[in-house]
């Protein structure tokens, strides 16, 4: 059975413009996958779940990826919660991730479980002196929408750290392809062009959905 890992990070819920394209793209995707197993990760909801990165967690982090794996009973648990994330990525056969634009990049709570999920041993590996992504085979997109435009080629094209990141730090696990639906500017044409661009991404969004291979 197809498995979706839809992780999103839009605290507007149904205010939200961006969960308007994850809609859509959920019910294409159950359209070409009838009965798959939706596992969803509402990050305005549970990131106080996510491991913290305190000095217990980096602790935890730095002896697993670099000593012998020995932790203590504190630092174990805590690493069993963070594998509790990193096992949903690879039983995942896509990963949808879904999030406006915060300040040019991703909102924090995305950035938390980014910090969470990658993870070496665990989502990628460094050996011959090159890094590579455990989550090979899996296919990502990502939804976003934001209220000022940053396309190829506009003034503020240089200032969007938030797909490229996405798009860097997903293949960096070993995500491929990793492809984006971004419906812009919401704002800063105007309510008819925020519209227009809007609607133009859900409908984007619906077709991904139904043109995901699994
Ligand atoms: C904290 C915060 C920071 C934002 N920063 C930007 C930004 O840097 N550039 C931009 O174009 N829009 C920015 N926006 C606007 C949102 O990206 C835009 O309104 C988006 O459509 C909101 O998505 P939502 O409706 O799913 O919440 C910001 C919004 C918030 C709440």
């Amino acid at each position: 059975m197809t498995t979706l890992l839809d992780v999103f990070a839009t605290p507007r819920n149904a205010a939200s413009r961006t969960q308007k394209l994850r809609q859509a793209f959920l019910k294409g995707y159950a359209e070409r996958h009838p009965g798959f197993v939706h596992v969803s990760v509402d990050l305005g909801a549970i990131h106080a779940e996510l491991p913290a990165f305190d000095a217990w967690d980096i602790q935890a982090k730095f002896e697993m990826a670099y000593g012998e794996g020995k932790l203590d009973e504190v630092g174990a648990k805590r690493w069993d919660a963070l594998m509790r994330r990193t096992d949903q990525l690879h039983a995942c056969d896509h990963l949808l991730v879904t999030a406006p634009m915060w300040n040019l990049s991703i909102p924090w709570m995305l950035k938390k479980w980014i910090d969470v999920v990658v993870q070496g041993r665990l989502t990628f590996e460094y050996t011959n002196g090159a890094f590579k992504g455990l989550l090979a085979g899996r296919g990502a997109t990502i939804l976003t929408t934001r209220d000022g435009a940053y396309g190829p080629g506009t003034p503020h094209a240089a200032m969007d750290f938030g797909v490229p990141y996405l798009k860097t730090i997903l293949g960096f696990i070993g995500f491929d392809p990793v492809e984006a639906v971004i419906a812009e500017p919401m704002v800063l044409g105007g309510p008819e062009v925020g519209a227009a661009a809007l609607e133009a991404g859900i409908l984007k969004a619906g077709a991904m959905g139904l043109g995901a291979q699994r």
